[in-house]
């Protein structure tokens, strides 16, 4: 039996480096701070604010609240949001048409918070489905139930001009169609809106994760989850999403992103290698109703699990993080 006073002879201690605060902050390699965040922001067209029940703390705010809202966490720190619309159920239909109404919720809400924060950063989705009654981000075939590709990306085109014309900084299509990136680029430079960035949904996986964001927007369908596997990418490949990200940045992306963020950390590390754009990741309804959820049964600490949730995703090599979490990061409580 070996005596247990008796020394190891070794040549390294990696527990020097853990012994105290002080040598743990030193030799910290990512820090998150309120500048790596976008605060995701639900609006809806009128009436009281509502939770979303499968994501406890997060709320549908009408026009005027969701403006005070993002003005709040300005102040706070919060650089950037990205507007999300819940439209009401009589004003949608089989083409999305009102997501082309240059007087809709989101043009609205964009022109409202410019105006009164114009440093606040603003992007704003460029996808057909909060505006669909079948819920998809293209347009939907009932004779063939396919997504028109090349019909859809016309009318995005369209929607990102809109959006650049009531001021947005960023459109951020996350649609899947093939060739959106180029096309959008080039109309928004058609008309003139050089100075509106594109933010690239690049790999996008067709994730069941999204499933609470579909009951914040209303696209919810049934029971099950939408199935969208004829544009969204596949959880099982991981080249396909290398392909994708470098399509989108020879199109002209200026922002690529991975979503969604903690499932896929090795998409993001990744894409991170491959290129010398700015990487942004998504942390998606799922994952944050799944570490709230936990919380809430007294499972898992809050404030640790969620940091630590936001911390391997910059690790990772995400520049920038979508993420519910934001307000909680900046000390907003509703
Ligand atoms: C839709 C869109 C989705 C999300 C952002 N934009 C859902 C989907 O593709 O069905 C998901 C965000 C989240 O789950 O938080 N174009």
């Amino acid at each position: 039996m070996a005596n247990p006073s008796e020394k190891l002879a070794l040549r390294r201690r990696p527990r020097r480096l853990r012994a105290s605060e002080g040598i743990r902050r030193l030799i910290e390699e990512h820090v998150l701070t309120v500048h790596d965040l976008i605060a995701p922001i639900f609006c809806k067209e009128a009436g009281l604010r509502e939770e979303i029940e499968s994501m406890p703390g997060v709320f549908r705010h009408n026009p005027e609240d969701a403006c005070r809202f993002a003005l709040e966490l300005y102040e706070r720190g919060i650089c950037a949001i990205a507007l999300f619309p819940c439209i009401p159920e009589g004003k949608k239909n089989s083409h999305g048409t009102a997501a082309l109404d240059p007087n809709g919720l989101v043009p609205w809400m964009v022109q409202e918070i410019k105006g009164r924060a114009p440093g606040l950063l603003v992007i704003a989705d460029v996808a057909l489905d909060p505006y669909t009654n079948h819920g998809h981000d293209g347009l939907w075939n009932p004779e063939t139930g396919e997504i028109e590709n090349d019909a859809t990306v016309h009318l995005l085109c369209e929607m990102a001009r809109i959006l650049g014309e009531a001021g947005v900084d960023f459109v951020a299509p996350s649609d899947m169609m093939d060739g959106r990136i180029g096309a959008i680029r080039a109309s928004l430079d058609d008309a003139n809106l050089e100075r509106v960035g594109v933010l690239a949904y690049a790999a996008k996986f067709a994730s069941a994760f999204y499933g609470p964001f579909r009951d914040a927007i209303g696209s919810r369908r049934g029971k099950g989850y939408l199935d969208k596997r004829t544009y969204q990418l596949n959880p099982a490949n991981l080249r396909e999403g290398l392909l994708e990200a470098q399509m989108d940045e020879e199109e002209g992306a200026d922002i690529l992103m991975v979503k969604p963020a903690g499932p896929y950390l090795d998409v993001i590390s990744k894409v991170r290698a491959r290129t010398f754009l700015p990487l942004a990741a998504y942390q998606v309804s799922g994952e944050y109703a799944q570490i709230v959820a936990a919380a809430r049964n007294g499972w898992l600490d809050l404030e640790a699990a969620y940091r630590e949730s936001l911390v391997a995703i910059k690790r990772a090599g995400a520049d920038m993080i979508f993420t519910y979490f934001a307000p909680l990061f900046v000390g907003y409580t509703v």
